[in-house]
């Protein structure tokens, strides 16, 4: 099939590069002329395992095609898919005015039937608009459809989640646009869920703001057991293993962050207060992650005392292993506030630091572990990424000022890491 993706962010770039892998002609259509130029060469504008690959693979076979113009771009194609921004106002409010430029941009180009698809994480009642907006200037009267299809995609695996989906949602309403978007998505052979646009937008907040929910509950749990002097593994091991809680989604640590899960929750809160309902659950879900990054900091004062002058070494900056994304990540907060306190901080990132750069200023970043840990007063961990498992902790005992680990994302073995001399401090674990 012949289709297009306005917006070449995460989520555009994989849904596009995907589909051309499933072997549709496939238009990745952006407006930043420097992006779009680079990707023409092949220069991938994030970090996201698999992608590089598939674009160049696809690329060759010319199912992969970039343009600036939405004119050019979607002339030929039967579904557009809109993956543009939805950045978050200073009131919470999803910003829409990327998804109603682009929805102009679409109608006046309008030549055939086409399917509209809005991809972006949008608010209730968005896929009204952007039928509204197309039809007031659509001047030719050409036949169109809207439908939502929210995308669940992580980062650091979204294509083996655009791949392998438990579940594909479609908020459609016509035959017409089912047949498209269920024949386009059938090679996944997935479970397919077909409703109307609204129930499909809820269906994506809904979603992301109770994985949040989940989060914030096992860290809220993280900190009862470090009052009670119980086990937050052990706990989360206990509940996960009832099928109807599950074990994903209960790793306490220093909270969730990205580009979604905060700006979701925060969505989900305003456009649910605009439509009558106080959602204060998730106000709270909110506190208590923003409550967890204040905890930890207080814990490494308590343990080092004065942080004045003193060196703190991290490992992760990213908001979670796997990806260079430094969006909303817990590592911005916790290293302004330890900085506001006068430490000094090193630091070491297996891929964010040039992206660290943009939210972070004094910092000396490192080439590795090592580097971090030399004369370091402790280590604080900030991302569980998996090469810090394999660590040489007794070389960095021999180069650390003072032998004391932070571990905000619970990754170690106490034992095997006080046995090497080290004191170490984690998050409502024994
Ligand atoms: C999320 C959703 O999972 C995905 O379906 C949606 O489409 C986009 O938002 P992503 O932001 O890539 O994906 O990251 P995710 O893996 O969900 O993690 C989000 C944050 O929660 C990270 O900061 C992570 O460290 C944190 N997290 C996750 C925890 O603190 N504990 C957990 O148990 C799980």
């Amino acid at each position: 099939m012949e289709i297009s993706v306005i917006g070449t962010g995460y989520v555009g770039l994989v849904t596009g590069v995907c589909f051309a892998e499933l072997g549709n002609q496939v238009t990745c259509i952006d407006n930043d002329v420097k992006k779009i130029s680079a990707l023409k060469k092949m220069i991938i504008p994030i970090y996201e395992p698999g992608l590089e690959e598939l674009v160049k693979n696809n690329v060759k076979k010319k199912r992969l095609k970039f343009n600036t113009s939405i004119k050019d771009g979607i002339k030929d194609s039967k579904v557009v898919f809109i993956a543009v921004g939805t950045p978050s106002r200073p009131n919470g409010e999803a910003d829409l005015t990327y998804v109603e430029n682009v929805a102009r941009g679409i109608a006046k180009h309008l030549s055939g039937y086409k399917l509209i698809v809005e991809k972006s994480t949008v608010p209730v009642e968005t896929g009204k608009w952007i039928e509204h907006t197309i039809k007031i200037n659509n001047k030719k009267k050409v036949p169109f459809d809207v439908a939502s299809n929210p995308e669940f995609l992580r980062e650091g695996s979204a294509i083996s989640d655009f791949m392998h989906p438990d579940r594909i949602v479609i908020g459609v309403q016509s035959k017409r646009a089912e047949g498209l978007l269920t024949e386009l998505y059938r090679p996944l052979k997935a479970p397919i869920v077909v409703t109307d646009i609204n129930s499909a937008e809820l269906i994506k907040h809904a979603s992301n703001s109770f994985l949040a929910t989940k989060i914030s509950f096992i860290n809220a749990v993280s900190q009862v057991c470090e009052l009670v002097g119980a086990d937050i593994s052990k706990v989360a091991e206990g509940m996960g293993m009832d099928k109807r809680i599950g074990r994903q989604f209960l790793d306490a640590g220093i909270g969730f962050g990205g580009s979604c899960f905060p700006k979701d929750v925060d969505a989900f809160i305003h456009l649910s207060e605009k439509s009558g309902y106080d959602f204060s659950l998730l106000r709270e879900v909110r506190r208590v992650n923003e409550r967890q990054k204040g905890y930890f900091v207080k814990l490494i004062e308590k343990k080092l005392w004065i942080l004045k002058d003193k060196t703190i070494g991290i490992l992760g900056l990213a908001f979670k292993p796997g990806t260079d994304d430094m969006r909303n990540a817990p590592a911005i907060d916790i290293i302004k506030m330890l900085q506001q306190e006068g430490a000094r901080i090193k630091a070491f990132d297996p891929q964010a630091m040039e992206k660290a750069k943009e939210f972070l200023t004094e910092i000396k970043f490192c080439k590795d572990a090592y580097e971090v840990a030399r004369d370091s007063d402790c280590l604080v961990i900030l991302t569980d990424w998996n090469e810090f498992k394999e660590i040489d902790f007794k070389r960095i005992k021999k180069l650390i000022g003072q032998p004391i680990i932070f571990d905000g994302r619970n990754m170690y073995n106490r034992a095997a890491i006080e046995k090497l001399g080290f004191q170490y401090f984690c998050i409502g674990r024994k």
